[in-house]
Parts: structure tokens; sequence; C-alpha cells
């Protein structure tokens, strides 16, 4: 049907930070409200997807019917959530941000406080969306996002191409009113037949609703 334009389709949307834990009563984390990604979640699923919401700590949550939310808490947790649906996935929309390291060994007392420096070992976590475009088949749709304070448009190309993605939406934390905890964002598409666009400040709803529209007319494209 027209106004179900996703009626079938099966999608997965990471969203929220993740945390990475250092000992029991301390972890690593970002700013990510996980705003934009249960958006993204509820944009698609008013476009009659079935979605899997996969989310970290945050307290932003959905009652959308035809969302099923998966709590998790750290990247290697999301990593697992993904994987394990992602075979029968049509569209994935990676919006969570994900710790990109976290401490070597979690310390099973609470780490006391002394005298010298206190030094961490980081090790990297796995890289979720990039795992899913080395594995994705090739009618399967992946969007990813890219959030930088420079060199915004290079390094979401590079992700676009590298992390073999079909679109990646680019926001800026230097854009007034956009990024982590506004209920507002400022975007751009990119696509991997080279098509960019470019939209205003709007809400995080609107926002959803651009990103939904462009998954739209890159399946049909
Ligand atoms: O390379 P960078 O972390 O900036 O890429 C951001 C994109 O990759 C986002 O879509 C984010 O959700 C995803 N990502 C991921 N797993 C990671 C790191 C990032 O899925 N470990």
């Amino acid at each position: 049907p027209v106004n179900k334009p996703l009626g079938g389709k099966l999608a997965i949307v990471t969203a929220g930070p993740t945390i990475e834990h250092i000992d029991p009563v301390r972890y690593i984390s970002n700013h990510s409200s996980g705003k934009m990604g249960i958006a993204i979640a509820e944009a698609l699923a008013d476009a009659g997807a079935n979605v899997q919401l996969v989310l970290g700590p945050t307290p932003q949550q959905t009652s959308h019917p035809d969302i099923t939310t998966t709590r998790i808490q750290t990247a290697q947790e999301m990593f697992e959530a993904v994987t394990t649906r992602f075979s029968q996935a049509d569209i994935v929309v990676a919006a969570a941000a994900v710790a990109d390291y976290r401490p070597a060994n979690i310390a099973d007392k609470k780490i006391k406080k002394g005298e010298a420096q206190l030094h961490i070992d980081l090790e990297k976590t796995p890289d979720i969306l990039r795992s899913l475009g080395d594995t994705k088949a090739p009618q399967q749709l992946l969007v990813g996002f890219s959030l930088e304070t420079n060199n915004e448009k290079e390094y979401a190309l590079k992700k676009l191409r590298e992390k073999h993605l079909d679109m990646i939406v680019m926001n800026s934390l230097a854009d007034a009113g956009a990024g982590f905890n506004y209920d507002t964002n400022k975007i751009t598409l990119f696509d991997k037949n080279g098509r960019e666009q470019s939209f205003p400040l709007k809400s995080k709803q609107a926002v959803a609703q651009d990103i939904v529209s462009a998954i739209i007319e890159l399946q049909h494209a």
C-alpha cells in the first residue's frame, strides 16, 4: 500500500550510547541520548516496517506497537544483539554512539584511590557497522551515521566507502542546535550512488522522516 511503503520489511536500528565497565561502579560512555535513533525507529515503523530497536542505556524509550526494544549496555552486547538478527533484516540503521574503546580488563572490585596517577589500558570495541558491511547481502540496505567536529564531509564519505554502506547521515557538532541531547538536528545525506542532500535544522522527528524517505527512494533506485 502507498501509505505503508515498508510493509513486510524488517529493520534493525541501533541507538543511544554504550557503556564500557571499568570496575563494578565506574564506566566510560558518551553524551548520546538515543533520541535520533528512536525517532528513526518510529518513522520506519510508521512506514510499515517491523522494527528491532537495540538501545543502549538512556532514559529515552518508545512505546510504538511495531517496535521491539532490546536493551544492551556494552558494545559487545550491541554487537551480539545486532548480528544474531542481521540475516533476517532488510534495513539496518546504525544510529548508536558506540564506544570506540573499552578497558582491556574490568576490575572485579572497586579500584581504590591512591597517591599516584591511575592508567587504564583501553582496547578497541568491535565495529558493528563495519562487520555488517563486510557480510551483507546485496539487497540489504545499510545506513550509518557520521558525527564529527571537523573535516565532516571527508570523514563521512570515507566511512560510506570503507564500511560498504548504502547511505550515511552526516551531522556536525559545529552546527548550532545539532547533535547530542538536542531535540533538533541538521543533516546531510550521502548515498553510494553519489547523491548528496542537505536539509535545514529540523526536529529529530522531521529529520527521521527525511532519512526514511531517502531509504525508501534508495530501495527503488
Ligand atoms: O567510525 P565511526 O565510529 O565514526 O562510525 C560511526 C558509525 O558506525 C555509526 O553509524 C555508528 O553507529 C557505527 N559504529 C558501530 N560500531 C562501532 C562504532 C561505530 O556500529 N564500534
